[in-house]
């Protein structure tokens, strides 16, 4: 079966990254000149996504503006000349009704984001892609969905023993290649009582039943509905993996995280790469 839905939660506040965050959503920040959220829409529509489902909050219509037409930018590129630019923006647009943008009332936490999807979703699997995990390199839901062979998956990477309490962290059970079988899930536990270090990054692909167990609104770490505790009580009833995957991942919900990802990409961009590398060497 194939994954044609994903689920965008971009309804957070992004308390990590104020003064900025006060007016412009945390998806809109830039990586160099794509914001965060471009980047993950792009990775979802490589993967075979068709449907775009944003669960936003309020201050969040520039998430809106950006996937649509900008007519005055468009007459003007075009009145100018300047094809580029113009394609640049052009095609970025999905057909209509490819996006669908639901407002989470609350932010009461990533579990209730998506269940606010539900309805949209239906009864199908169904992908979620969290905007500021961003994967430079092989696109990870791509790859997930093609070792994906039915019931939940989740992306996973190893992280430091001392970093478990801010991830959702994985009991393994058996691996085979990219693959580990979840035998359990604890959303942001104590270095001390981490089952792993193997953690949740975001990327998952979810059964419609997990939607059943959101609607019980149970409250978990930080006092939010948490998607790892209702995705840990699909465990047994369905198969569940984590998929360790090849790209490399920046969290970018961290000052840090997003200062290296524009340097990243930066030094990846031909337009760009030596003038930064001098600069660096420069500064360092
Ligand atoms: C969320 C999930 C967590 C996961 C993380 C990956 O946490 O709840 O399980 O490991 O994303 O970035 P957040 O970073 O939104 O607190």
């Amino acid at each position: 079966m194939k994954i044609r839905k994903a689920i965008f939660p971009v309804g957070g506040l992004g308390t990590r990254f104020l003064p900025v965050t006060k007016a412009l959503p945390k998806e809109m920040l830039p990586i160099v000149d794509k914001p965060l959220i471009q980047y993950a829409v792009e990775e979802a529509a490589d993967a075979g996504i068709e449907e775009f489902i944003f669960v936003t909050g309020r201050n969040k219509s520039a998430i809106e503006d950006h996937f649509d037409h900008s007519a005055e930018l468009e007459n003007s590129l075009n009145a100018k000349g300047n094809q580029g630019s113009l394609q640049l923006v052009q095609k970025m647009i999905k057909p209509p009704g490819s996006f669908v943008y639901i407002r989470q009332q609350e932010p009461a936490g990533l579990g209730h984001a998506v269940w606010c999807a539900r309805n949209i979703v239906s009864d199908e699997p169904v992908a979620v892609l969290l905007a500021d995990d961003l994967v430079l390199g092989k696109p990870a839901l791509k790859e997930m969905c093609e070792a994906w062979k039915g019931g939940n998956m989740i992306a996973t990477m190893k992280v430091n023993a001392t970093q478990t309490s801010s991830y959702g962290i994985v009991t393994p059970g058996e691996t085979k290649g990219n693959l580990v079988e979840v035998k359990n899930l604890v959303e942001k536990p104590k270095p001390e009582e981490a089952p792993s270090t193997i953690a949740i990054v975001g990327r998952y692909i979810i059964q419609p039943s997990v939607f059943d167990t959101l609607s019980k609104q149970r409250k978990g770490a930080g006092g939010e509905i948490q998607l790892t505790d209702a995705l840990s009580e699909e465990i047994g009833k369905t198969p569940f993996f984590g998929f360790e995957f090849s790209g490399k991942r920046f969290d970018c919900g961290s000052k840090l995280g997003f200062l290296q990802a524009n340097l990243a990409l930066a030094l990846e961009r031909d337009d760009l790469r030596e003038n930064i590398k001098t600069w660096l060497k420069e500064t360092i």
